[in-house]
Protein backbone atom coordinates (compact mmCIF):
# COMPACT_ATOMS: atom_id res chain seq x y z
CA UNK A 1 0.00 0.00 0.00
CA UNK A 2 0.87 3.26 -0.52
CA UNK A 3 2.19 5.77 1.95
CA UNK A 4 0.71 9.05 2.45
CA UNK A 5 1.63 12.35 4.26
CA UNK A 6 -1.03 14.54 5.34
CA UNK A 7 -0.25 17.53 7.00
CA UNK A 8 -2.81 19.15 9.43
CA UNK A 9 -3.95 16.08 11.65
CA UNK A 10 -3.87 17.90 14.99
CA UNK A 11 -6.54 20.22 13.02
CA UNK A 12 -10.25 19.14 12.01
CA UNK A 13 -10.18 18.11 8.43
CA UNK A 14 -6.67 16.30 8.73
CA UNK A 15 -7.93 14.92 11.85
CA UNK A 16 -10.81 13.06 9.54
CA UNK A 17 -8.89 13.00 6.47
CA UNK A 18 -6.28 10.89 7.95
CA UNK A 19 -8.78 8.06 9.63
CA UNK A 20 -9.97 7.96 6.48
CA UNK A 21 -6.74 7.47 4.45
CA UNK A 22 -6.00 4.29 7.54
CA UNK A 23 -9.30 3.15 6.93
CA UNK A 24 -8.94 2.15 3.53
CA UNK A 25 -5.83 0.88 4.26
CA UNK A 26 -3.03 3.15 3.53
CA UNK A 27 -0.13 4.24 5.80
CA UNK A 28 0.05 7.52 7.36
CA UNK A 29 2.37 10.29 8.52
CA UNK A 30 0.57 13.34 9.82
CA UNK A 31 2.24 16.50 10.27
CA UNK A 32 1.05 19.70 12.60
CA UNK A 33 3.00 22.33 14.60
CA UNK A 34 -0.11 22.00 16.86
CA UNK A 35 -0.27 26.02 16.97
CA UNK A 36 -2.58 27.57 19.69
CA UNK A 37 -4.69 29.77 16.90
CA UNK A 38 -7.52 27.80 19.19
CA UNK A 39 -7.75 25.44 21.83
CA UNK A 40 -4.93 23.06 21.78
CA UNK A 41 -6.62 20.47 23.81
CA UNK A 42 -8.96 19.63 21.10
CA UNK A 43 -5.98 19.46 18.70
CA UNK A 44 -4.53 17.07 21.57
CA UNK A 45 -7.97 15.20 21.74
CA UNK A 46 -7.83 14.39 18.16
CA UNK A 47 -4.33 13.17 18.35
CA UNK A 48 -5.79 11.47 21.68
CA UNK A 49 -8.65 9.88 19.23
CA UNK A 50 -5.99 8.48 16.90
CA UNK A 51 -4.16 6.92 19.19
CA UNK A 52 -1.42 9.56 19.48
CA UNK A 53 -0.19 9.86 23.00
CA UNK A 54 2.62 11.88 24.47
CA UNK A 55 4.09 8.08 25.82
CA UNK A 56 3.69 6.94 22.46
CA UNK A 57 6.96 4.80 21.06
CA UNK A 58 8.92 7.57 19.10
CA UNK A 59 10.14 5.96 15.74
CA UNK A 60 13.13 8.32 15.15
CA UNK A 61 14.10 11.89 15.67
CA UNK A 62 15.01 14.03 12.91
CA UNK A 63 18.62 15.17 12.90
CA UNK A 64 19.47 17.96 15.69
CA UNK A 65 16.13 16.90 17.70
CA UNK A 66 17.61 14.19 19.61
CA UNK A 67 16.76 13.65 22.95
CA UNK A 68 19.02 15.62 24.91
CA UNK A 69 20.28 18.30 22.13
CA UNK A 70 16.57 18.97 21.17
CA UNK A 71 15.32 22.87 22.51
CA UNK A 72 15.35 24.50 19.09
CA UNK A 73 13.05 27.20 20.70
CA UNK A 74 13.55 27.97 23.96
CA UNK A 75 16.93 30.08 23.77
CA UNK A 76 15.90 33.42 22.35
CA UNK A 77 16.29 36.75 22.91
CA UNK A 78 13.95 38.33 25.52
CA UNK A 79 12.99 40.76 23.23
CA UNK A 80 11.45 38.13 20.69
CA UNK A 81 10.11 35.93 23.17
CA UNK A 82 6.77 37.64 23.68
CA UNK A 83 6.75 39.36 20.78
CA UNK A 84 2.98 38.28 19.23
CA UNK A 85 0.35 39.72 16.68
CA UNK A 86 -2.77 41.66 18.80
CA UNK A 87 -5.99 42.45 18.08
CA UNK A 88 -5.47 46.14 16.88
CA UNK A 89 -3.09 44.27 14.12
CA UNK A 90 0.46 45.09 15.45
CA UNK A 91 2.48 42.19 14.63
CA UNK A 92 6.00 44.42 14.92
CA UNK A 93 8.79 41.96 15.82
CA UNK A 94 10.04 43.87 19.29
CA UNK A 95 14.00 43.45 19.08
CA UNK A 96 14.12 45.91 16.53
CA UNK A 97 16.25 44.20 14.24
CA UNK A 98 16.93 43.36 10.80
CA UNK A 99 19.63 41.60 11.21
CA UNK A 100 18.93 37.93 10.82
CA UNK A 101 21.81 36.80 12.92
CA UNK A 102 21.01 39.46 15.99
CA UNK A 103 17.65 37.63 16.39
CA UNK A 104 19.66 34.36 17.31
CA UNK A 105 21.80 33.97 20.96
CA UNK A 106 24.96 32.87 21.16
CA UNK A 107 26.00 29.09 21.15
CA UNK A 108 22.99 28.10 19.10
CA UNK A 109 24.96 27.82 15.76
CA UNK A 110 25.44 24.40 16.40
CA UNK A 111 21.92 23.18 16.18
CA UNK A 112 20.89 22.41 12.41
CA UNK A 113 18.29 24.92 11.29
CA UNK A 114 17.49 27.25 14.21
CA UNK A 115 18.66 30.24 12.52
CA UNK A 116 17.08 29.47 9.29
CA UNK A 117 13.66 28.32 11.09
CA UNK A 118 13.98 31.22 13.75
CA UNK A 119 14.11 34.07 11.25
CA UNK A 120 11.48 32.66 9.02
CA UNK A 121 8.65 32.31 11.63
CA UNK A 122 6.32 34.90 12.52
CA UNK A 123 6.67 36.05 16.72
CA UNK A 124 2.79 34.66 17.31
CA UNK A 125 4.24 31.35 15.62
CA UNK A 126 7.31 31.12 17.32
CA UNK A 127 5.85 31.52 20.72
CA UNK A 128 3.41 28.86 20.20
CA UNK A 129 6.87 26.77 19.19
CA UNK A 130 8.29 27.41 22.76
CA UNK A 131 5.34 26.74 24.49
CA UNK A 132 5.28 23.12 26.91
CA UNK A 133 4.02 20.65 24.33
CA UNK A 134 3.99 17.35 25.00
CA UNK A 135 5.24 16.51 21.46
CA UNK A 136 8.69 16.78 21.09
CA UNK A 137 9.29 18.70 18.22
CA UNK A 138 10.87 17.02 14.90
CA UNK A 139 10.43 13.35 16.64
CA UNK A 140 7.80 11.02 15.37
CA UNK A 141 5.28 9.36 17.45
CA UNK A 142 3.76 5.84 16.38
CA UNK A 143 -0.04 5.86 17.02
CA UNK A 144 -1.06 2.79 20.05
CA UNK A 145 -4.26 2.08 18.07
CA UNK A 146 -2.59 1.78 14.48
CA UNK A 147 0.52 0.76 13.62
CA UNK A 148 -0.02 1.99 10.16
CA UNK A 149 -0.03 5.36 11.50
CA UNK A 150 2.41 7.90 12.88
CA UNK A 151 2.70 11.75 14.04
CA UNK A 152 5.29 14.24 14.19
CA UNK A 153 5.33 18.07 15.53
CA UNK A 154 7.02 20.05 12.64
CA UNK A 155 6.42 23.14 11.47
CA UNK A 156 5.75 24.29 7.51
CA UNK A 157 8.45 26.96 7.31
CA UNK A 158 10.93 24.19 8.44
CA UNK A 159 12.37 23.54 4.85
CA UNK A 160 15.68 21.23 6.45
CA UNK A 161 13.23 19.16 8.42
CA UNK A 162 10.61 18.66 5.98
CA UNK A 163 13.19 17.99 3.26
CA UNK A 164 14.71 15.36 6.01
CA UNK A 165 11.26 14.24 6.71
CA UNK A 166 10.61 13.30 2.87
CA UNK A 167 13.92 12.06 2.09
CA UNK A 168 13.72 9.31 4.12
CA UNK A 169 10.48 8.54 4.27
CA UNK A 170 9.24 8.08 0.03
CA UNK A 171 5.61 9.51 0.54
CA UNK A 172 4.05 8.43 -2.76
CA UNK A 173 1.15 11.29 -2.40
CA UNK A 174 1.11 14.25 0.29
CA UNK A 175 -2.51 15.87 1.53
CA UNK A 176 -1.88 19.42 2.36
CA UNK A 177 -4.42 20.57 4.80
CA UNK A 178 -2.21 22.64 7.39
CA UNK A 179 -2.35 26.10 7.30
CA UNK A 180 -3.58 29.13 9.12
CA UNK A 181 -7.43 29.52 8.15
CA UNK A 182 -9.81 32.16 8.99
CA UNK A 183 -11.08 34.84 7.40
CA UNK A 184 -11.36 37.33 10.27
CA UNK A 185 -7.83 36.60 11.71
CA UNK A 186 -6.03 37.35 8.62
CA UNK A 187 -7.10 40.81 8.81
CA UNK A 188 -5.46 41.35 12.02
CA UNK A 189 -2.94 39.02 11.83
CA UNK A 190 -1.24 39.08 8.09
CA UNK A 191 2.27 37.95 8.63
CA UNK A 192 1.02 34.60 10.01
CA UNK A 193 -0.75 33.62 7.05
CA UNK A 194 2.32 35.05 4.75
CA UNK A 195 4.29 32.56 6.68
CA UNK A 196 2.34 29.66 6.95
CA UNK A 197 0.27 29.85 4.01
CA UNK A 198 2.61 31.17 1.44
CA UNK A 199 6.45 30.02 2.38
CA UNK A 200 4.44 26.76 3.95
CA UNK A 201 3.07 26.15 0.61
CA UNK A 202 6.72 26.48 -1.20
CA UNK A 203 8.05 24.50 1.32
CA UNK A 204 5.86 21.44 0.91
CA UNK A 205 6.01 22.08 -2.97
CA UNK A 206 10.00 22.28 -3.06
CA UNK A 207 9.66 18.69 -1.02
CA UNK A 208 7.72 16.97 -3.60
CA UNK A 209 8.90 17.83 -6.46
CA UNK A 210 12.85 16.98 -5.53
CA UNK A 211 10.97 13.45 -3.76
CA UNK A 212 9.18 12.28 -6.66
CA UNK A 213 5.44 12.71 -5.29
CA UNK A 214 2.74 11.38 -7.72
CA UNK A 215 0.00 13.84 -6.37
CA UNK A 216 0.17 16.81 -4.52
CA UNK A 217 -3.74 17.62 -2.94
CA UNK A 218 -3.56 21.10 -1.00
CA UNK A 219 -6.43 22.78 0.24
CA UNK A 220 -7.77 25.69 -0.96
CA UNK A 221 -11.23 27.62 0.19
CA UNK A 222 -14.09 29.05 -1.39
CA UNK A 223 -12.66 32.53 0.05
CA UNK A 224 -10.89 32.76 -3.17
CA UNK A 225 -14.43 34.30 -4.69
CA UNK A 226 -14.20 37.15 -2.94
CA UNK A 227 -16.25 39.53 -4.69
CA UNK A 228 -18.03 37.50 -7.48
CA UNK A 229 -21.74 37.35 -7.35
CA UNK A 230 -22.25 34.77 -9.95
CA UNK A 231 -24.26 31.73 -8.88
CA UNK A 232 -23.42 29.27 -8.24
CA UNK A 233 -19.48 29.63 -7.76
CA UNK A 234 -17.65 27.99 -10.58
CA UNK A 235 -13.80 26.99 -10.70
CA UNK A 236 -14.40 27.84 -14.37
CA UNK A 237 -14.96 31.75 -13.24
CA UNK A 238 -12.02 34.04 -12.68
CA UNK A 239 -11.12 34.71 -9.05
CA UNK A 240 -9.32 37.86 -9.55
CA UNK A 241 -11.12 39.90 -6.62
CA UNK A 242 -10.13 38.02 -3.31
CA UNK A 243 -10.88 40.37 -0.27
CA UNK A 244 -9.23 38.99 2.59
CA UNK A 245 -5.58 38.62 2.91
CA UNK A 246 -6.50 34.58 3.80
CA UNK A 247 -8.07 34.11 0.35
CA UNK A 248 -5.20 35.74 -1.45
CA UNK A 249 -2.73 33.40 0.35
CA UNK A 250 -5.47 30.40 -1.04
CA UNK A 251 -5.78 32.03 -4.63
CA UNK A 252 -1.89 32.38 -4.29
CA UNK A 253 -1.45 28.99 -3.80
CA UNK A 254 -3.36 27.56 -6.89
CA UNK A 255 -1.36 29.81 -8.94
CA UNK A 256 2.32 28.20 -7.19
CA UNK A 257 0.86 25.29 -7.35
CA UNK A 258 0.17 25.67 -11.58
CA UNK A 259 3.84 26.91 -11.86
CA UNK A 260 4.91 23.79 -10.43
CA UNK A 261 2.94 21.43 -11.90
CA UNK A 262 4.16 23.52 -15.22
CA UNK A 263 7.92 23.40 -14.76
CA UNK A 264 8.25 19.65 -13.00
CA UNK A 265 4.92 17.84 -13.63
CA UNK A 266 4.47 17.58 -10.50
CA UNK A 267 0.13 17.15 -10.54
CA UNK A 268 -1.29 18.85 -8.08
CA UNK A 269 -5.18 19.26 -7.23
CA UNK A 270 -6.36 22.36 -4.89
CA UNK A 271 -9.64 21.45 -2.85
CA UNK A 272 -11.99 25.26 -2.34
CA UNK A 273 -13.61 23.83 0.54
CA UNK A 274 -17.29 25.17 1.80
CA UNK A 275 -17.96 25.98 5.37
CA UNK A 276 -16.89 22.50 6.64
CA UNK A 277 -18.91 21.70 9.63
CA UNK A 278 -19.03 17.99 11.78
CA UNK A 279 -17.49 16.29 15.06
CA UNK A 280 -14.24 17.83 16.68
CA UNK A 281 -15.09 21.19 14.80
CA UNK A 282 -13.09 23.73 14.78
CA UNK A 283 -13.58 26.27 18.01
CA UNK A 284 -13.55 29.87 15.77
CA UNK A 285 -16.47 28.71 13.69
CA UNK A 286 -20.31 29.46 13.74
CA UNK A 287 -21.36 25.85 14.11
CA UNK A 288 -19.16 25.56 17.89
CA UNK A 289 -19.72 29.11 18.75
CA UNK A 290 -23.29 29.03 18.69
CA UNK A 291 -23.83 25.63 20.23
CA UNK A 292 -21.25 26.57 22.99
CA UNK A 293 -23.17 29.89 23.67
CA UNK A 294 -26.52 28.42 23.45
CA UNK A 295 -25.78 25.42 26.21
CA UNK A 296 -24.12 28.08 28.21
CA UNK A 297 -27.35 30.29 27.84
CA UNK A 298 -25.50 33.45 26.14
CA UNK A 299 -26.20 35.25 23.08
CA UNK A 300 -24.60 34.77 19.68
CA UNK A 301 -23.06 37.18 17.22
CA UNK A 302 -25.62 37.00 13.73
CA UNK A 303 -23.62 38.92 11.01
CA UNK A 304 -25.45 40.98 8.07
CA UNK A 305 -28.95 40.87 10.14
CA UNK A 306 -28.86 37.33 9.21
CA UNK A 307 -28.85 37.76 5.84
CA UNK A 308 -25.72 35.41 4.87
CA UNK A 309 -25.96 32.00 3.11
CA UNK A 310 -23.39 29.74 3.10
CA UNK A 311 -23.09 25.92 1.53
CA UNK A 312 -22.17 24.30 4.59
CA UNK A 313 -20.04 20.96 3.65
CA UNK A 314 -20.49 17.61 6.36
CA UNK A 315 -17.40 16.84 7.21
CA UNK A 316 -17.61 13.07 6.09
CA UNK A 317 -18.55 14.25 2.75
CA UNK A 318 -15.09 16.37 2.42
CA UNK A 319 -13.12 13.14 3.36
CA UNK A 320 -14.68 11.13 0.57
CA UNK A 321 -14.10 13.64 -1.83
CA UNK A 322 -10.20 14.07 -0.64
CA UNK A 323 -9.70 10.23 -0.67
CA UNK A 324 -11.42 9.97 -3.79
CA UNK A 325 -9.43 13.56 -5.70
CA UNK A 326 -6.32 11.69 -4.35
CA UNK A 327 -6.43 8.59 -6.57
CA UNK A 328 -9.01 9.89 -9.57
CA UNK A 329 -8.37 13.86 -9.83
CA UNK A 330 -8.04 15.51 -13.49
CA UNK A 331 -4.60 16.38 -12.82
CA UNK A 332 -3.58 12.66 -12.85
CA UNK A 333 -4.79 12.37 -16.83
CA UNK A 334 -2.34 14.76 -18.50
CA UNK A 335 0.30 13.55 -20.69
CA UNK A 336 4.10 14.46 -20.41
CA UNK A 337 5.66 15.87 -23.61
CA UNK A 338 8.99 14.62 -24.37
CA UNK A 339 10.43 17.91 -23.73
CA UNK A 340 8.67 18.69 -20.46
CA UNK A 341 9.98 14.60 -19.43
CA UNK A 342 13.30 16.40 -19.53
CA UNK A 343 12.77 19.25 -17.66
CA UNK A 344 11.74 17.40 -14.19
CA UNK A 345 10.60 14.46 -13.26
CA UNK A 346 7.51 12.89 -14.25
CA UNK A 347 5.79 9.57 -14.34
CA UNK A 348 6.04 8.05 -17.77
CA UNK A 349 3.54 5.37 -16.97
CA UNK A 350 0.80 8.03 -17.00
CA UNK A 351 -2.01 7.19 -19.23
CA UNK A 352 -3.00 10.12 -21.02
CA UNK A 353 -7.36 10.97 -21.28
CA UNK A 354 -6.81 14.53 -22.34
CA UNK A 355 -4.08 16.76 -24.10
CA UNK A 356 -5.70 20.50 -23.87
CA UNK A 357 -2.02 21.52 -24.97
CA UNK A 358 -2.59 21.26 -28.41
CA UNK A 359 -6.06 22.51 -27.92
CA UNK A 360 -6.85 26.06 -29.22
CA UNK A 361 -9.52 27.25 -27.03
CA UNK A 362 -8.09 29.24 -23.87
CA UNK A 363 -8.01 26.80 -21.33
CA UNK A 364 -10.81 26.92 -18.18
CA UNK A 365 -9.00 28.52 -15.00
CA UNK A 366 -9.60 25.37 -13.33
CA UNK A 367 -7.06 23.59 -15.73
CA UNK A 368 -4.53 24.07 -17.49
CA UNK A 369 -2.88 23.95 -21.49
CA UNK A 370 0.40 23.19 -20.01
CA UNK A 371 0.91 21.27 -16.73
CA UNK A 372 -1.25 18.28 -14.67
CA UNK A 373 -3.06 20.57 -12.56
CA UNK A 374 -6.68 20.98 -11.51
CA UNK A 375 -9.05 22.79 -8.91
CA UNK A 376 -12.17 21.45 -7.40
CA UNK A 377 -15.12 23.21 -5.47
CA UNK A 378 -15.85 20.59 -2.54
CA UNK A 379 -19.09 21.60 -1.76
CA UNK A 380 -23.19 20.60 -0.72
CA UNK A 381 -24.25 22.94 -3.65
CA UNK A 382 -27.14 23.69 -1.40
CA UNK A 383 -26.91 27.02 0.13
CA UNK A 384 -28.36 27.71 3.94
CA UNK A 385 -29.58 31.09 4.98
CA UNK A 386 -28.07 31.45 8.77
CA UNK A 387 -31.49 31.60 10.19
CA UNK A 388 -32.19 28.23 8.68
CA UNK A 389 -28.90 27.35 10.09
CA UNK A 390 -29.31 28.65 13.41
CA UNK A 391 -33.09 27.30 13.50
CA UNK A 392 -31.72 23.33 12.86
CA UNK A 393 -29.75 24.14 16.16
CA UNK A 394 -32.39 25.45 18.01
CA UNK A 395 -34.53 21.91 17.36
CA UNK A 396 -31.49 19.94 17.87
CA UNK A 397 -30.73 21.61 21.38
CA UNK A 398 -34.68 22.09 22.13
CA UNK A 399 -34.18 25.70 23.00
CA UNK A 400 -34.20 29.62 21.57
CA UNK A 401 -31.30 30.94 20.88
CA UNK A 402 -30.98 34.90 21.90
CA UNK A 403 -29.13 36.84 18.92
CA UNK A 404 -27.04 39.62 18.22
CA UNK A 405 -27.81 41.58 15.48
CA UNK A 406 -24.64 42.63 13.41
CA UNK A 407 -23.36 44.54 10.86
CA UNK A 408 -21.65 42.31 7.92
CA UNK A 409 -17.63 41.75 9.15
CA UNK A 410 -14.48 42.64 7.05
CA UNK A 411 -13.33 40.65 4.69
CA UNK A 412 -16.46 37.95 4.99
CA UNK A 413 -18.86 37.53 2.01
CA UNK A 414 -22.52 37.07 2.36
CA UNK A 415 -23.02 34.18 0.32
CA UNK A 416 -21.73 31.09 -0.91
CA UNK A 417 -22.78 28.00 -3.47
CA UNK A 418 -20.27 25.66 -4.96
CA UNK A 419 -20.88 24.51 -8.15
CA UNK A 420 -19.53 20.63 -8.09
CA UNK A 421 -20.23 19.69 -11.96
CA UNK A 422 -16.62 19.01 -12.30
CA UNK A 423 -16.02 16.96 -9.24
CA UNK A 424 -19.16 15.03 -10.22
CA UNK A 425 -17.60 14.59 -13.67
CA UNK A 426 -14.15 13.74 -13.22
CA UNK A 427 -14.53 11.50 -9.73
CA UNK A 428 -18.26 10.40 -9.86
CA UNK A 429 -19.23 12.19 -6.67
CA UNK A 430 -20.87 14.71 -5.17
CA UNK A 431 -21.79 15.97 -1.05
CA UNK A 432 -25.26 15.26 0.02
CA UNK A 433 -25.73 15.42 3.65
CA UNK A 434 -28.48 17.62 4.44
CA UNK A 435 -27.95 20.04 7.05
CA UNK A 436 -30.32 18.76 9.93
CA UNK A 437 -28.71 15.69 10.07
CA UNK A 438 -25.38 17.30 9.98
CA UNK A 439 -25.75 19.58 12.93
CA UNK A 440 -27.35 16.59 15.01
CA UNK A 441 -24.34 14.71 14.27
CA UNK A 442 -22.01 17.93 15.71
CA UNK A 443 -24.29 18.46 18.54
CA UNK A 444 -24.02 15.09 19.46
CA UNK A 445 -20.46 14.80 19.38
CA UNK A 446 -19.79 18.17 21.43
CA UNK A 447 -22.44 16.95 24.53
CA UNK A 448 -20.54 13.79 24.59
CA UNK A 449 -17.02 15.68 24.49
CA UNK A 450 -17.39 18.12 26.35
CA UNK A 451 -19.95 16.38 29.04
CA UNK A 452 -23.12 19.10 28.24
N1 LIG B 1 -12.88 24.23 7.88
C1 LIG B 1 -13.32 24.90 6.82
O1 LIG B 1 -14.52 25.21 6.71
C2 LIG B 1 -12.38 25.29 5.71
C3 LIG B 1 -12.90 26.00 4.63
C4 LIG B 1 -12.05 26.36 3.58
C5 LIG B 1 -10.72 25.98 3.62
N2 LIG B 1 -10.23 25.31 4.70
C6 LIG B 1 -8.82 24.94 4.68
O2 LIG B 1 -8.72 23.56 5.00
C7 LIG B 1 -7.52 23.30 5.71
C8 LIG B 1 -7.82 22.62 7.02
O3 LIG B 1 -8.67 23.46 7.79
P1 LIG B 1 -9.22 23.07 9.23
O4 LIG B 1 -10.61 23.58 9.30
O5 LIG B 1 -8.93 21.66 9.50
O6 LIG B 1 -8.31 24.02 10.13
P2 LIG B 1 -7.53 23.70 11.49
O7 LIG B 1 -6.99 25.01 11.97
O8 LIG B 1 -8.39 22.92 12.40
O9 LIG B 1 -6.34 22.76 11.01
C9 LIG B 1 -5.13 23.26 10.47
C10 LIG B 1 -3.97 22.62 11.24
O10 LIG B 1 -2.75 23.09 10.66
C11 LIG B 1 -1.82 23.30 11.69
N3 LIG B 1 -0.86 24.31 11.23
C12 LIG B 1 -1.11 25.63 11.01
N4 LIG B 1 0.02 26.24 10.63
C13 LIG B 1 0.99 25.29 10.61
C14 LIG B 1 2.37 25.32 10.31
N5 LIG B 1 2.97 26.46 9.96
N6 LIG B 1 3.07 24.16 10.38
C15 LIG B 1 2.46 22.99 10.72
N7 LIG B 1 1.15 22.93 11.05
C16 LIG B 1 0.42 24.06 10.98
C17 LIG B 1 -2.63 23.80 12.86
O11 LIG B 1 -1.99 23.54 14.11
C18 LIG B 1 -3.94 23.03 12.71
O12 LIG B 1 -3.97 21.90 13.56
C19 LIG B 1 -6.84 24.66 5.87
O13 LIG B 1 -5.91 24.79 4.83
C20 LIG B 1 -7.96 25.64 5.70
O14 LIG B 1 -7.50 26.89 5.25
C21 LIG B 1 -11.03 24.95 5.73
Amino acid sequence: MEKILITGTAGFIGYHTALKFLAEGYEVVGLDNINNYYDVGLKYGRLEASGIHKDSLEDYCLKGYEEGKQKPFDSLPAGRQGAQGDASGNNKLNDGSDNPESCLPAGTAGIRNLKSVICNLHPATLKTLQEHSPFKYGTLYQSATNPRYRFIRLALEDYDCLKELFEKEKFDRVVHLAAQAGVRYSITNPFTYMDCNINGHLNIMEACRHNKVKHLVYASSSSVYGSNTKMPLSTSDNVDHPISLYAATKKANELMSHTYSHLYDLPTTGLRFFTVYGPYGRPDMALFLFTKAMLEDKAIDVYNHGEMWRDFTYMDDIVEGVYKVTFESKALDIQMTDDRLQIGWSDPNRQSTIDNRKSKIKPDPSTSATAPFKVYNIGNSSPVKLLDFIKAIEDKLGKKAKMNMMDMQPGDVPKTWADTTDLEADVGYKPDTSIEEGVGRFIEWYRDYYNK
